[in-house]
């Protein structure tokens, strides 16, 4: 046994002293790896690209502005990145193709338009309940979604969700 690996590490080395293990195939290059979607980076060169007309409505500065108009347009970005991404769980993938932001290929960005109407309603029937008093009632994305596509139908038990370790022990 100890001889086999003396001989094998002897002709390891004498291999490449010889140069033979350099003659190896190399493997041929590998594309590289799609970067991963960096959301930090892309919402600074948003910022960087509507500089100055932070204060413009949306629909002057954007290129396909249908829900959000009126919104100046750096507000239109918080709204992205807090009202949208961070409420549902998600980065801006979800409904963008980061290289046209104004694409309407993917289907959660047309919900996203029917949402906000949607949550337009419900905050319309809410403020006409008059015994509503105190703070202003609001409905908006996070009130359902609370940082999940799918918004919970049930709570889960407390048992359940610890077994899960979902939530401490207590
Ligand atoms: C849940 C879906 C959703 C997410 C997540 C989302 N967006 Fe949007 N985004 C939309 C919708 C819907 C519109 C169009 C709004 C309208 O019609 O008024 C839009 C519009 C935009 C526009 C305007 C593009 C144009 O030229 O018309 C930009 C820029 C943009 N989003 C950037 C972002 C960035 C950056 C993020 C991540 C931080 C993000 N979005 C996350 C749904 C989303
Ligand atoms: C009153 C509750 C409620 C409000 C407010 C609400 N949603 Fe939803 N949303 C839902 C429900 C329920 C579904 C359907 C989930 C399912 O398919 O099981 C849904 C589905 C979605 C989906 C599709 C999820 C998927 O699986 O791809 C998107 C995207 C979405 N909502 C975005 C929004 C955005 C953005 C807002 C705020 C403008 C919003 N929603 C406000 C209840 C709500």
């Amino acid at each position: 046994m100890k001889t086999q690996l003396f001989l094998l590490s002897s002709a390891l080395a004498l291999a490449s002293l010889t140069g033979l293990a350099a003659q190896a195939p190399t493997p041929p290059p590998q594309p590289a790896p799609p970067a991963p979607f960096d959301q930090a980076k892309a919402l600074e060169q948003l910022r960087v690209q509507i500089a100055g007309h932070e204060k413009e409505p949306a629909e002057a500065v954007y290129k396909n502005i249908k829900t959000l108009r009126g919104v100046p347009a750096g507000a239109l970005l918080r709204v992205m990145e807090y009202g949208y991404s961070r409420s549902l769980g998600v980065s801006c993938v979800h409904c963008h193709t980061p290289t046209d932001w104004s694409s309407d290929e993917k289907t959660p960005k047309a919900i996203t338009r029917r949402m906000a109407d949607f949550s337009d309603d419900l905050n319309a029937k809410l403020r006409a309940i008059p015994e509503l008093t105190g703070r202003e009632p609001v409905v908006n994305c996070t009130t359902c979604h609370r940082g999940q596509l799918k918004p919970a139908l049930n709570l889960d038990s407390p048992g359940k969700a610890a077994a899960e370790g979902t939530r401490p022990p207590d």
